[in-house]
């Protein structure tokens, strides 16, 4: 068993750690935030991420875990360094580098034995030749160093599953003593190990997630072409999901990706693509169509409603996907502020995300509109004109339609991730739009009283 360093704690590093622990290497991770390292010493993890607290408490109780701010004794007589530090976009699309130049600096002050640094961040293809270069250059005291790429592919909110049975561990070393390290490393994991030159293993990560959100773009420029030709996008998804080349997953239309990996990384790998004299168009695309997918249901609301003021809109869902809290790239995002610029009032539900996206528009008047933020789907439904669904979560996909009818003041639903049945929806009541799909053909317009639901669409609540 090896003695394993993490420098960061965000995702990738703390879940990396955590895992390293569970399967018996001695782990110290690095954070510079000491409220968090406090956090995370009294067994809480600063991330919602399945099943990682239970990991953090049983291995800090067996002692194979331990957090600190103090870098240099984490890392002087470490057999090898994870480097798990953000890597965020930058207005020109390229990836901040910053936060591993200053890892990479207190790794070179702090070693006193060989060690194996590796570098789990998302990079530029080459950024490890510098990293290694960078490292050398300031080293302290006169020990090897070597740098290997070890690129991440966990998904948020099955993070440490996807660590611990990973489809396949990606390792890009330059000699034979850092491929054999990893290789231990990881043997104890028991899982597929492709073994790469460095440059190899970066534009992996980069061709593998660009690719999914090809996959993902490619379905959407589909299904906008299906609604306009009349066909089904789930039917063709199914239909196209039986050939085993193309694969039954992430072939989900709907209102774009989110998230911190394929917005930065397609952004990233066009820009790497760009400053080496080549046009990456596939990529390009993925892009452009995600950007434009985002607002499609808001675009489509607006054509059928005219008008959002004073309207009392319910929004399920804000999170870029269920699982997690995290808002990054979410379409709520997109969608929210021009619904508060039109004087909408919205009544947000999401079990977990709300909090953080109250710290981007807090509960009460935004500019025109109003939004607040609540704990129950009845709530947000009360007496509503609209409903928006911009993620999947699973309370959101148990709610019926005949709730939808009964709740809403206009049972009229806009779902960016398709997640009812067309006819069902209409069955009962409900004028249903989603994405790449028919709208439901309302059969009963009426409420229990008898009177039209339909009539009242534009009539602002409370008036
Ligand atoms: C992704 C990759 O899956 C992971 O391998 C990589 O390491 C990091 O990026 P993540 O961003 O956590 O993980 O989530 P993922 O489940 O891949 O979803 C990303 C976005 O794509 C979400 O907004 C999701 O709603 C969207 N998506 C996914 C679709 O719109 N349709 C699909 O069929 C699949």
């Amino acid at each position: 068993m090896f003695k394993i360093a993490v420098a960061g704690t965000g995702y990738v590093g703390l879940v990396a750690g955590v895992c390293f622990a569970e399967v018996g290497h001695q782990v110290t991770c690095v954070d510079i935030d000491e409220e968090k390292v406090d956090l995370m010493k009294s067994g809480n993890s600063p991330i919602y991420e399945e099943g990682l607290e239970e990991l953090m408490k049983k291995n800090y109780v067996a002692g194979r875990i331990d957090y600190t701010t103090d870098y240099k004794s984490a890392y002087k007589d470490a057999d090898a360094i994870f480097i798990g530090v953000g890597t965020p976009e930058q207005p020109d699309g390229s990836a901040n580098l910053s936060y591993i130049a200053t890892v990479a600096r207190q790794i070179a002050e702090s070693i006193e034995k060989d060690c194996l640094v590796v570098v789990k961040s998302t990079v530029p293809v080459g950024t490890n030749d510098k990293v290694e270069q960078f490292i050398n250059d300031f080293l302290v005291n006169d020990v090897k160093v070597e740098v290997a790429s070890n690129p991440e592919f966990l998904a948020q909110g099955s993070a440490v599953h996807d660590t611990l049975y990973a489809e396949r561990v990606i390792i890009g070393t330059e000699s034979k003593w850092a491929e054999e390290l990893m290789m231990n490393i990881y043997e104890p994991f028991h899982l597929p190990v492709v073994s790469v030159n460095r440059r190899s293993a970066e534009m992996i990560k980069y061709a593998s997630n660009d690719f999914l959100a090809l996959k993902i773009s490619y379905m959407n420029d589909i299904a906008n072409l299906c609604e306009l030709v009349g066909a089904d996008i789930q039917d063709v998804a199914r239909g196209m999901s039986f050939d085993e080349r193309i694969g039954s997953k992430f072939l989900n239309a709907g209102i774009g990706y989110g998230g911190s990996c394929f917005p930065k990384d397609t952004k990233a790998l066009e820009n790497i693509a760009r400053q080496n004299g080549y046009e990456l168009k596939t990529v390009k695309a993925a892009i452009d169509v995600n950007q434009e997918q985002k607002t499609m249901l808001y675009k489509k609301a607006s054509k059928r409603l005219i008008t959002f003021n004073g309207l009392k809109v319910a929004v399920l869902g804000l999170t870029f996907k269920p699982g997690t809290d995290d808002l990054r790239e979410a379409a709520s995002l997109e969608n929210i502020p021009l619904l508060l610029e039109q004087g909408a009032n919205i009544y947000a539900f999401d079990p977990v995300g709300a909090e953080n996206f109250a710290k981007v528009y807090p509960e009460g008047h935004n500019g025109k509109g109003r939004i607040t933020y609540v704990a129950n789907i009845e709530e947000a439904l009360e007496g509503a004109n609209v409903c928006f669904v911009f993620t999947e979560w699973g309370e959101v996909k148990a709610v019926t339609p005949e709730s939808y009818k009964k709740l809403m003041r206009t049972p009229l639903v806009f779902d960016g991730r398709n997640i009812y049945e067309v006819d069902e929806m209409g069955r009962a009541g409900v004028e249903y739009h989603s994405i790449g799909r028919k709208e439901s053909k309302v059969i009963n317009k009426t409420n229990a009283k008898g009177t039209s639901q339909f009539d009242t669409r534009l009539q602002p609540v409370g008036q």
